[in-house]
């Protein structure tokens, strides 16, 4: 074990799943929406909650900016395809999607699967109080590591919004073998998300730091090939955004 600030509460339960679940849910009833945030921001929102929202939306929305430009792309050349987002939390990303596909016109069918109950709640309601609902058909619970509703090669595109790093060992290599599964040649995944020495939430839990790398990325994505990473600060964390292409034609 190390030492340090003690395992939240919700975290004294069996296995990864209600683990995952319980924390998560906690988090956004908690936090509302800085659930997503990382904890530094969370911690000026218990004194300034104000303050807290304002740099989160400032920085979330150049996380998005940059995004978008790796992601616009993709995007316009999925025309009537299939894209699945992994962990949408509070729905800011898909929020900001949503938004860009109306605008454009796009005709890419998006879903999304997260598996927080509270996040799936949450994320409904900011997309109807926008409008954006009725562009998401499929908003629903779902684990990154069992997307068995999923037919093999059916999705152009795959997005991992800050949940890989999330991921225990074992979830975070089954969760890839499904990307390997899901995406149809020619197909992409996004991933971006700090790519840090040590994790604090892993240590928290008295578990064996989780610590990854682009290489772990790419070795686990044999079929894939990756453009090289983007850095981008995201509430002062370094964040590396890479792009995986699935071989093959589409
Ligand atoms: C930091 S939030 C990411 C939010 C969003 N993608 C973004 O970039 O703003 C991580 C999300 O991953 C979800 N999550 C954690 N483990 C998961 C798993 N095994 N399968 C699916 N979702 C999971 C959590 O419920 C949480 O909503």
């Amino acid at each position: 074990m190390t030492n340090g600030p003690k395992p939240h509460p919700s975290m004294v339960v069996r296995d990864y799943l209600a683990q995952a679940r319980e924390y998560w849910d906690e988090r956004v009833k908690t936090f509302q929406r800085l659930a997503c945030a990382p904890t530094k921001l969370r911690e000026v929102y218990k004194t300034d909650p104000a303050k807290a929202l304002r740099i989160f939306d400032k920085e979330i929305g150049r996380l998005h900016e940059v995004l978008f430009d790796f992601i616009w792309p993709l995007l316009e050349d999925c025309n009537s395809g299939k894209v699945l987002e992994t962990g949408f939390g509070t729905g800011e990303f898909t929020r900001d999607l949503l938004k860009l596909k109306v605008q454009n016109r796009w005709s890419f069918t998006y879903a999304g699967v997260d598996i927080s109950d509270e996040m799936l709640k949450f994320t409904r309601e900011v997309l109807m109080r926008e409008h954006l609902l009725k562009f998401v058909p499929r908003l629903r619970l779902g684990r990154a590591s069992s997307l068995t509703e999923i037919r093999d090669k059916s999705k152009n595109g795959v997005i991992w919004g800050r949940i890989g790093f999330w991921l225990w060992n074992e979830e975070w290599i089954k969760a890839l073998k499904e990307v390997n599964r899901i995406i149809m040649p020619g197909g992409w995944f996004v991933v971006y998300e700090p790519f840090r020495d040590t994790n604090p939430h892993w240590e928290r839990l008295g578990k064996k730091n989780t610590v990854r790398y682009v290489q772990d990325y790419r070795d686990r994505l044999p079929n894939f090939t990756s453009e090289e990473p983007i850095e981008v600060k995201f509430c002062k964390e370094s964040y590396l955004i890479i792009v995986f292409h699935k071989n093959g034609m589409g």
